[in-house]
């Protein structure tokens, strides 16, 4: 990694942040917790477009997994992003330890509620407390003046902006566009852990956006039908559960009238089996869509 500073400590980071705004220079931060993919490699291009100097963070926040397993189990090979991440012109990598972010006796914690208690709210209760929580840690740390997330993670989007927001920050929040497999499956670090079968069957996802999308096109606004039609996709793969399918306003995520008005979120949440007995553990996915008049907030 030939001339790729890896920052590990806050304060070093902070005192670089201060280096680069004296002299006029913009930060952009894109957080990831690693295992790299070309999801992370097309945030650090959108990065490039809003800033002079492009910071990601590399760390695989503990708290934001309410699984214990999840956690052990989350793909790590640093030597290979931090490769990646030089090849992609990225200007300072921070790779803190737990305890370098979550110090001895720490006892804060950023907490937004309402935009959490629904979606991936629901379903892993603490994770958007984890979230928020380290990526306020993230943004005191290197002080950017744009940090860049992915769009398929629409709630996170959401719930970090309305930190921000209320936190008075003073950084703009860009979301980038999902990055997809030329099948259609939506870039995630867990798409490694898919079994053949578990791969393939994971289509129904894309699938059951692309069925939601079409009814809407052809004129349905009726919210029970489209998400009839979307369980209709997910349970024609037998290895997925369903966590849940819903419709929503995409800046409340409050639930979309009975019969959609004007652009309405559909978010998915789906967990694989796996191909065979003893063959690693489930895997959840997740994906999204804006349906309706404004599909380019997409
Ligand atoms: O989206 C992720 O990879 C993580 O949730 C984030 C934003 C890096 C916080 O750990």
């Amino acid at each position: 990694m030939p001339n790729l500073p890896i920052v590990t400590r806050v304060r070093e980071l902070q005192a670089r942040a201060d280096r680069e705004r004296a002299a006029g220079r913009r930060i952009a931060l894109v957080p990831t917790m690693g295992a790299l993919h070309a999801g992370h490699l097309s945030l650090v291009a959108e990065a490039r477009k809003h800033a002079d100097s492009v910071w990601m963070s590399i760390f695989v926040n503990p708290t934001q997994f309410n699984d214990p397993k999840d956690f052990e189990g989350y793909p790590v090979d640093t030597a290979r992003d931090l490769a990646l991440a030089a090849e992609q012109g990225v200007d300072v990598v921070f790779c803190p330890t737990a305890e370098e972010l979550y110090p001895e006796g720490a006892q804060t914690w950023v907490d937004v509620q309402g935009l959490t208690d629904c979606l991936c709210g629901a379903s892993r209760p603490g994770h958007f407390r984890g979230v928020t929580t380290v990526v306020a840690k993230l943004l005191l740390a290197a002080r950017p003046h744009v940090a860049v997330f992915g769009q398929k993670d629409f709630q996170q989007c959401a719930v970090i902006r309305r930190m921000v927001s209320d936190l008075g920050f003073g950084v703009e929040i860009v979301a980038a566009p999902t990055v997809r497999e030329p099948d259609g499956l939506a870039l995630s670090s867990r798409n490694v852990h898919l079994g053949p079968e578990a791969r393939l069957q994971a289509l129904s996802l894309v699938r059951a956006l692309d069925a939601a999308e079409a009814a809407v096109a052809r004129g349905e606004t009726d919210r029970a039908g489209l998400l009839a039609k979307v369980r209709a996709e997910i349970d024609s793969a037998p290895l997925a559960a369903l966590d849940y399918a819903e419709l929503c306003d995409p800046d409340t995520l409050e639930p979309a009238p009975p019969q959609l008005a004007g652009a309405s979120l559909l978010a998915l949440a789906v967990e694989f089996s796996p191909d065979a007995p003893g063959r690693g553990g489930r895997v959840r996915l997740i994906d999204n869509r804006v349906l309706g008049p404004n599909p380019s907030a997409q």
